[in-house]
């Protein structure tokens, strides 16, 4: 496959971060200065205009872009390019007063007041009206600069919207999906339960939180419905950008697993996917490697979106940020280990929030390159050009990917079903959670995994890990069973294939839609157990393992038993299963079981598939990149320990030397390792 690269104009990894000159137009010496310090730092790119609305028009129907132009310009002169956002993250003061439908409504159904951000309706026709024509007229003005290289639209959007407008539009929406027929609606939500038949579609109200919060069926369209009107909404932009400027990529940014949006739905209208990566290192309820591991999924999460290009690391932070409970900074060798843990996975761009710190307001306390000192001798700003110079020496890294054998199949959808149903335990369901945990066994191996959802095809992997897939959507059982029977290895937990994607429950044993037979196995109970709890497991070989939270009972239909439970009511009952149909294999998984326990099993999973593992030392991860059969090798060192990787050979990248044999790697040491 030809290889995609993202901005062919600049000739390493992208470097670069928010930069907002409005917030500085009255200091032109600091505007000249930012200019000379980014090219000292290696910065190749500047996201501009993310907050910039009333800088662009103070007052309604009177613009400014000189000064936009004006930087842009100098940018580009100096080899940095711009990835221009649309301002309508935030919107000016003047708009809220006048057209107060702007801003949204909550959950009570009250508007909302002027100020923060995110906080426009998505259906507002006033509000787009607005947004189109500020849009036109940046384009107008910038949309043909050379230095421009990206839209990025809006910022993180999230949040939902209660009003009227949009009340009517979820009506709609509801009316489309049931095909105008109400009944259709009140069986899949089983509206009979508390008396709670409608009649008519407009009866339906928003799950208001002093409403009707009660239906499954309800509270999970609402969200799928969000996810539609902001999509919507964005598109009200990108049409206007791909009318007017088609040649530029677009994106938005992402953030993390946010609960309110769909992403997959989303990313299907973007050009490229972005997000801002912020975990909470060195925090005290974790180790490093595994906060780092946890961001190694959420980079995954991002690059399965798109499988056939890389993505882009939107923001992060240089130094900390001031929203987390306590705002650590990165100790040093860390920012390095973790811009270059996101090109390991797969991003062909490492950028910030934020160049240089404001004086006042929300963030004047958010780390930034360039700090209220105003120096370049400082270690942030020396780990950030550090960073720079070894971006400028991975050209050959541009465009390749991460190719992988082995899914882990995780659903936004099942993530709001999971956390509306009323079962389980509260406090411990923990479905994002569990998917980490699976991800981070897996990374055990030095194995990269796609995360994607349940009804993504399944051609091309070999090993498919689904944890907690209590929904199964149409077609998804269907595609579980062809994977097994082509020779897959499939693994299910506890908690699978309880309801359809209306949140009906399945009748006649989970895992339901035909998936008792694929397993050989029915859940007939699911026992929750208090945190203290625990049980056993032991395996054929005598092996034993710990069980905590859950524990399904299972009634045997044609599996094999691979380990039983020990105690309680159900000691003697199984507890881990197969079935192999031919060469393929589905392993049941009846129990929440300990981290060593799963490591094991999985790597049984992987041996059966063959995929190639790797000995790795303890808090080392491994990601590999490739095109052209030309393959880049990372191990990143998670650990404060220096540590020896095994038998490497080929040309470290960042130095240019030729390795062969062990590798020593310091304290958050990375090294690259380009082989054929
Ligand atoms: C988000 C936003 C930025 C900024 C950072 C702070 O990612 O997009 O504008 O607020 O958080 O961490
Ligand atoms: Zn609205």
């Amino acid at each position: 496959m030809e290889r995609k690269i993202l901005f062919p104009q600049i000739s390493g990894i992208m470097h670069g971060g928010d930069y907002n000159p409005e917030q500085w137009l009255d200091r032109p010496d600091i505007l000249e200065e930012d200019v000379r310090l980014m090219k000292e730092a290696g910065m190749t790119s500047a996201t501009l205009g993310v907050f910039s609305w009333s800088a662009y028009e103070p007052k309604e129907g009177e613009f400014h872009f000189e000064w936009l132009k004006e930087i842009m310009d100098r940018l580009y002169e100096n080899g940095i390019h711009t990835v221009l956002a649309t301002p309508s993250g935030a919107r000016p003061a003047w708009l809220d007063q006048k057209y107060p439908e702007a801003m949204r409504v909550d959950s009570y159904g009250v508007r909302y007041h002027h100020g923060v951000r995110h906080n426009h309706c998505m259906s507002a026709p006033v509000y787009r009206e607005k947004v189109s024509i500020i849009l036109n007229k940046l384009i107008d003005a910038v949309g043909d600069h050379p230095g421009l290289v990206m839209w990025h639209i809006s910022n993180e959007f999230g949040g939902e919207c209660f009003c009227p407008h949009c009340v009517k539009r979820f009506q709609n929406y509801l009316a489309e999906k049931f095909d105008h027929d109400i009944d259709k609606l009140n069986h899949a939500w089983w509206t009979a339960f508390w008396s709670h038949t409608y009649n008519d579609f407009s009866q339906i109200e928003p799950p208001y939180s002093n409403g009707e919060c009660s239906n499954m069926g309800l509270t999970l369209e609402w969200k799928r419905f969000t996810t539609w009107s902001m999509t919507d909404y964005m598109k009200s932009e990108i049409d206007i950008l791909k009318q007017r400027s088609p040649q530029i990529p677009v994106t938005t940014n992402y953030m993390k697993l946010y609960p309110g949006l769909d992403y997959r739905v989303m990313s299907k209208e973007l050009d490229v996917v972005s997000w801002d990566s912020y975990p909470a290192f060195h925090n005290d309820w974790e180790t490093f490697a595994d906060t780092m591991g946890e961001n190694a999924f959420d980079h995954a999460v991002m690059r399965s979106m798109k499988k056939d290009k890389p993505f882009m690391l939107m923001e992060s932070a240089p130094g900390l940020v001031n929203w987390h409970d306590c705002n650590k900074m990165k100790r040093p060798g860390v920012h390095r280990l973790a811009s270059l843990q996101a090109v390991a996975l797969g991003s062909d761009t490492v950028q910030y929030f934020q160049w240089r710190k404001g004086r006042g307001s929300f963030e004047q306390y958010h780390g930034a390159v360039l700090d209220h000192l105003g120096r370049s001798d400082t270690r942030i700003f020396r780990e950030v050009a550090e960073v720079g110079a070894d971006l400028a020496k991975l050209s050959d890294l541009r465009g390749t990917l991460v190719k992988s054998k082995v899914a882990l199949l995780f659903d936004w959808d099942n993530m709001w079903s999971i956390d509306a149903m009323r079962g389980l335990s509260q406090e411990t369901k923990k479905y994002p959670e569990t998917c980490i945990k699976f991800y981070k066994y897996l990374m055990h191996f030095g194995v990269d995994v796609d995360v994607i959802p349940s009804d993504d095809p399944l051609d091309g992997y070999d090993v498919v890990v689904a944890p907690m897939l209590y929904m199964l959507r149409t077609g998804v059982a269907d595609s579980l069973k062809a994977f097994v029977k082509r020779g897959g290895q499939l693994l299910a937990t506890y908690v699978t294939g309880y309801v359809d994607e209306n949140q009906l429950n399945f009748l006649g044993g989970f895992p339901g839609d035909g998936l008792t037979e694929l397993f050989g196995v029915i859940s007939e109970e699911i026992d929750s157990l208090y945190p203290t709890d625990c049980n056993e497991v032991c395996f054929t070989d005598g092996s034993k393992g710990q069980v905590r939270d859950y524990a399904e009972m299972l009634r045997l239909l044609d599996a094999k038993t691979l380990a039983t439970y020990e105690q309680d009511y159900y000691g003697g009952m199984p507890a881990v299963t197969v079935k192999d149909t031919g060469s393929g294999s589905a392993y049941y998984v009846a129990a929440r079981l300990d981290d060593e326990t799963m490591i094991r099993l999985l790597g049984q999973l992987l041996e059966k598939a063959q995929i190639p593992t790797y000995h790795l030392p303890e808090g080392v991860e491994h990601h590999t990149r490739e095109a052209d059969g030309q393959m880049f090798d990372f191990y990143l060192n998670c650990s404060q320990q220096p540590v020896e990787i095994e038998a490497v050979s080929g040309t470290e990248l960042l130095t240019g030397e030729a390795v062969s044999g062990a590798y020593h790697l310091k304290p958050y040491g990375v090294c690259i390792i380009a082989r054929k």
